[in-house]
């Protein structure tokens, strides 16, 4: 088709801010093929349980009502748990819209936010769409934060530093000394952000960071949490976050009022109860001790994987990593590929493992030339 004398699409003249016109929409991994599997979201392989399940309906009685704005039952129940008021939990549609409320509560145009690259890939976005810029530091060799240098690319302009433990997509953990340290050079006017979407899967690191024990330490520190990842709730949106009451009052004016449905926090009451996460807490054991035999075998087949502590593994594949990525999608296997640096490939159903191994073991000369690691 001649492009060059096509007409303008309709709405194209309309004036919108051109930062938000030319960022890209988040964009989602390739559905699987059939008899394929998908390992490109991070989700939890396992079906729903039945008593999740079970109140996910019972919910569908109240839908012509709108849930309650404050999910109080959900927040007294976190706040039981961790030892805070329910003033200093406040649950969002995911994690993702709590880092977004508390984004544009901190930071505006003019302002700067800090975080690791490479990391979560909604992290640029959302910055960009609170009018503020990024300050990437990038990872160290080993695929880890460099707290160090964050700390040193804090300026004046800095109104948020996002810490992500594990580090989506690498999956290494920032250890609890290293983030003391950190926490002891920051302002303490300046909000940090600690996102811990996958910790329920650390194991075997010893001194990982968990925010949890720091709670009450530092008036400027929100630790995030979801239920999408190792409760398996994802499709249903529901995250936390625990902090001081100030910081998080400022993100209640910010976030999209009534976005958490009553479906959500029925299903995440459901989750806590104790024979629930006892079963849902077994899962992700089952799927930490896959990850650990995934990571290994790579290894033996000359892999260059880093630590890996979330529920997927890093492959750094390099220039290759299109190439990998296209393999491994012919074998019914969908990743998420961030050309040129490498992929991430969730741990997902066993029957996935076999052939991502077999895969990989046959790529490693071809992609690992001139990328030694
Ligand atoms: C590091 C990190 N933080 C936050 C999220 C958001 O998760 P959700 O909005 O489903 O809670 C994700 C999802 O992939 C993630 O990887």
């Amino acid at each position: 088709m001649d492009r060059v004398n096509a007409p303008e699409p309709r709405g194209a003249g309309v004036r919108l801010r051109p930062e938000i016109a030319a960022l890209p929409p988040y964009r989602q991994g390739r559905p699987a093929p059939a008899d394929g599997f998908k390992l490109s979201s991070n989700e939890n392989p396992f079906d729903p349980l039945p008593s999740v399940a079970e109140a996910v309906a019972a919910s569908a009685s109240t839908i012509n009502r709108y849930p309650d704005a404050t999910a109080l039952a959900l927040r007294e129940a976190l706040a039981r748990r961790y030892g805070v008021t329910a003033d200093e939990v406040l649950v969002g549609a995911g994690s993702v819209a709590l880092l977004a409320a508390l984004i544009q509560a901190a930071a505006a145009p003019g302002d700067e936010v800090v975080y690791s690259w490479r990391s979560f890939e909604a992290y640029p976005g959302l910055v960009t769409v609170s009018g503020a810029t990024s300050v990437q530091v990038p990872n160290r060799a080993d695929h880890g934060h460099d707290l160090e240098a964050m700390a040193a690319a804090i300026t004046d302009r800095t109104r948020v530093v996002i810490v992500c433990s594990p580090n989506n997509p690498t999956g290494v953990v920032v250890t609890a000394a290293e983030f003391e340290a950190f926490m002891a050079k920051v302002p303490a006017d300046l909000l940090v952000l600690l996102d811990e979407a996958y910790i329920e899967f650390v194991r075997d690191a010893p001194g990982a960071v968990d925010g949890s024990t720091l709670l009450g330490r530092y008036p400027n520190l929100v630790i995030l949490r979801t239920f999408s990842k190792a409760y398996g709730l994802a499709g249903l949106r529901v995250g936390y976050a625990i902090g001081p009451v100030p910081i998080l009052d400022a993100a209640r004016a910010t976030i999209t009022p009534l976005s958490v449905t009553a479906a959500s926090t029925a299903a995440a009451l459901a989750s806590l109860e104790p024979a629930a996460e006892a079963e849902l807490l077994e899962r992700v054991g089952v799927i930490a001790e896959r990850r650990d035999r995934v990571r290994t075998a790579l290894i033996a087949q000359g892999w260059p994987i880093p630590v890996a502590q979330g529920n997927f593994i890093w492959l750094p594949a390099g220039e290759a990593t299109a190439e990998v990525a296209e393999r491994l999608f012919d074998a019914g296997l969908v990743t998420r590929a961030f050309p040129p640096a490498g992929i991430r490939v969730s741990i997902g159903e066993e029957e996935s493992v076999d052939s991502l191994l077999r895969i990989l073991g046959e790529l490693v000369p071809a992609s690992q030339e001139g990328h030694p690691g």
